[in-house]
């Protein structure tokens, strides 16, 4: 098992998954962006680096029958499974896998949505966001969306214990190339758990 695979295994296993430093009971700001979509119910969406978030708690509940969950590690994945109630019409498909060295989701069936919260960020290589980056090259579909939410250029310089890249909505647009029309963005403070403030950046691209 790699160690950034381990890192983040072991914080599933050790903290309840509300005790996190980015466990949101509502995940208004994302669900805000995906509004602006439009998207079918039948809209194939992907939410990379999912962890135990309750974001497809709630895209379940609009209505969306087709899902894929991506992480790194298989004990947010359980978290998430056991706690998930899935409609009869709808399939969530679970994905273990690192997006800095992928495997399974580059076989995936092209997505219209492509959702990441806190995950982009922690790819500090190049090399690392190329691979990030040309994975979701391959997997958007034209007309597609991409909804980022990352620490903004105020926001902190580690989370969990490691090293994170900021970002504002220009260099969000400049990682993803000019085929990616912004469509919208704004800042968002997060309140931690522990209280603490969390300044972070959303955005939302249509791929032309
Ligand atoms: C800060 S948490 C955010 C979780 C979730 N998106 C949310 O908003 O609650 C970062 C998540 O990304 C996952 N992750 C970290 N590095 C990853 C990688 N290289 N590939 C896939 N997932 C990764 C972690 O396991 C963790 O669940």
């Amino acid at each position: 098992m790699s160690g950034l695979r381990e890192h983040w295994e072991k914080i599933y296993r050790e903290k309840p998954t509300d005790q996190l430093g980015w466990w949101e009971t509502e995940p208004e700001a994302s669900l805000r962006l995906i509004g602006r979509c439009s998207l079918p119910k039948d809209a194939h969406i992907l939410d990379m680096g999912c962890g135990a978030s309750v974001l497809i708690d709630r895209l379940l509940e609009l209505g969306f029958v087709r899902i894929t969950a991506v992480d790194i590690s298989a004990t947010a994945l359980q978290v998430l499974k056991k706690r998930l109630s899935i409609p009869r019409n709808a399939r969530v498909e679970f994905v273990r896998d690192d997006i800095t060295q992928p495997e399974t989701v580059l076989h995936l069936p092209p997505v219209d949505l492509w959702h990441d919260r806190a995950v982009l960020h922690f790819l500090v290589e190049e090399t690392d966001r190329q691979v990030y980056r040309t994975v979701l090259r391959r997997l958007v579909k034209r007309g597609g969306y991409v909804c980022l939410a990352t620490f903004s250029l105020e926001g902190a310089r580690k989370c969990s214990g490691l090293p994170v890249q900021r970002y504002n909505h220009r260099t969000l647009a400049d990682f993803l190339g000019q085929d990616f029309q912004l469509m919208e963005w704004f800042p968002y403070t997060y309140h931690q758990p522990s209280g603490s403030l969390r300044p972070y950046i959303y955005a939302l691209f249509r791929r032309v």
